[in-house]
This record gives C-alpha cells, structure tokens and sequence, in this order.
C-alpha cells in the first residue's frame, strides 16, 4: 500500500505472526484498509473465530487505449488504480472448502475445494467457483480457503473488479498453500476462469492488476506478452473518471462476445488466402480493404475500428513522451468516436459525458473506458480549472439523464501483493 513505512509494515509482519496481537493488527488494519478500514478484520475475525494469516489487495484499473485490442493480440495501454479490493484469507485444509463472504454485498458461499465445475450462481461466487476449477485441473490442487473480500472498485463501472477478484484470490491461495504460481500464469488462470464464465476475455486486466507499477501505465504488447512500465507524466493535465453509473453487463449474452466473433470471422476469411494470418494484428489496412467485398460489413467496420485503434495507443505512447496532452486528449476523442460509431459499444449516457467534455476547452480528451455498454469515462483535464469544469459537467449530466454520475480522481498504484 502507497505510504506505508517500513516500521509499520514490521509491525504488521509482527501482528500477523503468530501468536497474533489483535489490538495492534486492528490498529494497524485500520491504517492500511482505508476507507472500508474497520471492516474487514472484524468481519473476518467474527465469522472465523481468528484473524486470518495474511491480508492481500488487488487494485482496479484504467485504460489510456486500446479497446478491445487485446483478444485481437493488438497493442494496450493500462495502468492499475488505487481502487482497489481487499482479501484476509487463511488455510482450512480440514474442512476441505472454500469458505469466503464478500462482506460489501454482504453474501457468503461454500463450495467444495476440489471442484471441477462451476455450480455457483451469484456472480462473484462463480468467479471464485471458475478460479478453483482451474487450479484444480492445473495441477494446483486447491486444499481448502476460508475468506473474505471487500473493496472500494465500483462494480459495472469498467475499472475490472473481476479481474482483481481472480487475480487477488489466485495469488491468496498460492501464498496460503506456498504454491508458487509465476504471475504470468496468475494472468492466464484468470482469464480462464472468465472465460469459463462465460466472457471471452483478453488479458488486458489481469496484466494491469499484477504488473501494475505506482507512476506508471503498462505498455502491453498482447502478441508477444512484452510490456514496459512506462512513466505516466500528464503535465499540467489530471486524469479523471466520471461514472456514468450505468452499470455494463459483459459476461454471456452481452455484446461483448459478438466483437470478438466479428473479428475472428474477419480472420478467419483472410486466412484463405493468407494461412499465416493468425489474428487481426497481422492484418494491415490494405490487406482489410482487399477483403471488403468478402466481408459482412458490421465485420469490416468493426475490424477497421480495431487496427486504428492498434495505431493509437502508438500515437498515444509518442504524445505522452513528448508532453503533449492536447495531442492526447485529440486521440481519446477520436477512440471514443471509433467505438461509437465502429465497434458501437457505447450507450448514450456515455456519449453525453464525452459530448460534455467537448464543450469544455479546459478538458483535451475523453473517452470510455474498459468494454463497453457503460462504466466511465476517462478525462484529461486541465488541473487548474477541475474544480470548475467537473461540477459543471455532472451538472449537466444529471439534468439531462436524471442520474447522479460520481467523478474519480486517478491516481495509479501498483499490483497485487501481501499488505
Ligand atoms: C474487458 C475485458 C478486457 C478488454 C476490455 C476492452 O475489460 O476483460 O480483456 O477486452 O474489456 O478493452
């Protein structure tokens, strides 16, 4: 966690050490679990009988761009946030469960430890169900967990609370069952688990909640899986969200799904003729535009969408390196534009919050971010004028659409680990 010193982080080691000292590991909990501080040990303590052995977070993320570029082994630009959910865990070989509450909803499960399949319902639940499932057939025997999570990362609102639930459990169990699992492939258990679910994910999100450096975004290759923690210098200009609060919906049956099937048939029907085209990222414009009159054209618009896109979080990487912010911001303009009217994954609310900070001179750029169908906006505002244009912009928003969006400061943190 940002700001903690060495000495607190001994003591809390100390705490955590049995025998445990409660009052100190309350006082220190509270230091650390900040702003859902006083909940989680007390919550823990009271359904398990004893404090938990170790105490974990997993934080959110955003996107500067590339949306929906990842299943396409396109190029993403993501940062993790200080947004983050909370997890105090321990070993419980002999019950053989899991045993886990999610203390903000406030619901709890218990499934069995050797599943190998999802039977779960509740939708956090099944996240965990899917997780074990896929430790199981991994050859990561999962022996049995007791729990709980909670956390301050809006749900639905595009900043991947699933992914920091997957990647924040996974990480949990491995160091409970001192099961090293490289983080890499934390990544891909995730997303399997997603998968599993019912989302076709990419692994944008689950790089950004592992990999995430506090001061920077992550430049993510996801062909080859390289990336380099790039300093996230925005000069006089602050990145903001604002929560549309209309909650998007990506797993099964959503539109989500329907994106990714246009492209791989827009692949698919490239491959034909050219057998060693394996995914949209080694498809150019030209070779796009060869293929049109092969393709449906809801397929085409939506491939080109993906290639302009690929080209953008380029363009986005050299504005950053010269300081650039109207440069920028111009970019998240013309993303949001794309997946507007290309990949059509915005809903109007959103288009109003974007049409809100183009009225604004003070703001160079705003987009959606994350999947789509909802969630928030990411904005480049100028810092001096914020306290100006942000109340004036939800102002609006709610006048126009009667619902209350909730502005978020970004501050980028770094991945999961022990607290
Ligand atoms: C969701 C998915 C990611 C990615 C984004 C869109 O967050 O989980 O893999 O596709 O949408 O960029």
């Amino acid at each position: 966690m940002k700001n903690l010193d060495t000495e607190t982080l001994t003591s809390l080691a100390i705490a955590l050490t049995p025998p445990y000292n409660h009052t100190f590991l309350i006082f220190a909990t509270c230091t650390i679990f900040s702003p859902m501080n006083s909940s989680l040990l007390p919550y823990y303590s009271a359904h398990f009988n004893s404090p938990p052995e170790i105490l974990l977070r997993a934080p959110g993320r955003i996107n500067l761009i590339g949306e929906h570029t990842d299943y396409n082994l396109g190029r993403v630009f993501p940062a993790a946030i200080d947004k983050c959910l909370y997890f105090a865990m321990s070993r419980n070989e002999q019950a053989g469960q899991v045993r886990f509450h999610a203390i903000d909803i406030p619901e709890e499960t218990t499934f069995s430890a050797g599943s190998t399949s999802v039977s779960e319902t509740a939708s956090w639940a099944k996240y965990l169900q899917a997780i074990v499932v896929e430790l199981n057939l991994r050859g990561y025997p999962v022996r049995g967990i007791d729990g709980v999570f909670g956390g301050d990362i809006p749900l639905g609102a595009g900043l991947s609370s699933s992914a920091a639930l997957c990647c924040g459990f996974i990480y949990g169990i491995s160091q409970l069952q001192n099961m090293p699992i490289p983080k890499r492939e934390i990544a891909l258990i995730a997303q399997a688990a997603e998968h599993r679910i019912g989302l076709n994910c990419g692994l944008m999100d689950q790089y950004a909640v592992l990999f995430g450096k506090k001061d920077t975004a992550i430049c993510l290759d996801c062909k080859s899986l390289e990336f380099e923690h790039f300093p996230l210098n925005t000069g006089a200009y602050s990145l903001v969200l604002l929560n549309s609060n209309i909650k998007h919906e990506l797993a099964a049956g959503s539109g989500y799904n329907d994106r990714r099937r246009s492209c791989e048939n827009v692949v698919a029907a490239i491959q034909q003729k050219h057998p060693e085209v394996q995914s949209l990222r080694d498809v150019s414009v030209s070779m796009l535009e060869t293929f049109r009159e092969r393709l449906d054209p809801v397929d085409h618009r939506r491939a080109a969408y993906i290639l302009r896109e690929n080209e953008r979080v380029l363009q986005t990487r050299t504005a950053l390196q010269n300081g650039d912010m109207q440069q920028v911001g111009q970019i998240l303009y013309d993303a949001h534009e794309g997946m507007r009217t290309e990949y059509e994954i915005t809903v109007p609310e959103i288009d109003l919050l974007v049409e809100l900070a183009h009225a604004e001179p003070g703001v160079s750029g705003a987009r959606m971010v994350g999947g789509g169908f909802g969630g928030c906006t990411l904005n480049l505002i100028r810092t001096s004028e914020k306290e100006l244009i942000l109340p004036r912009m939800m102002t609006a928003y709610q006048q126009k659409t009667g619902i209350q969006p909730t502005s978020i400061e970004v501050k980028t943190a770094d991945g999961v680990g022990r607290v």
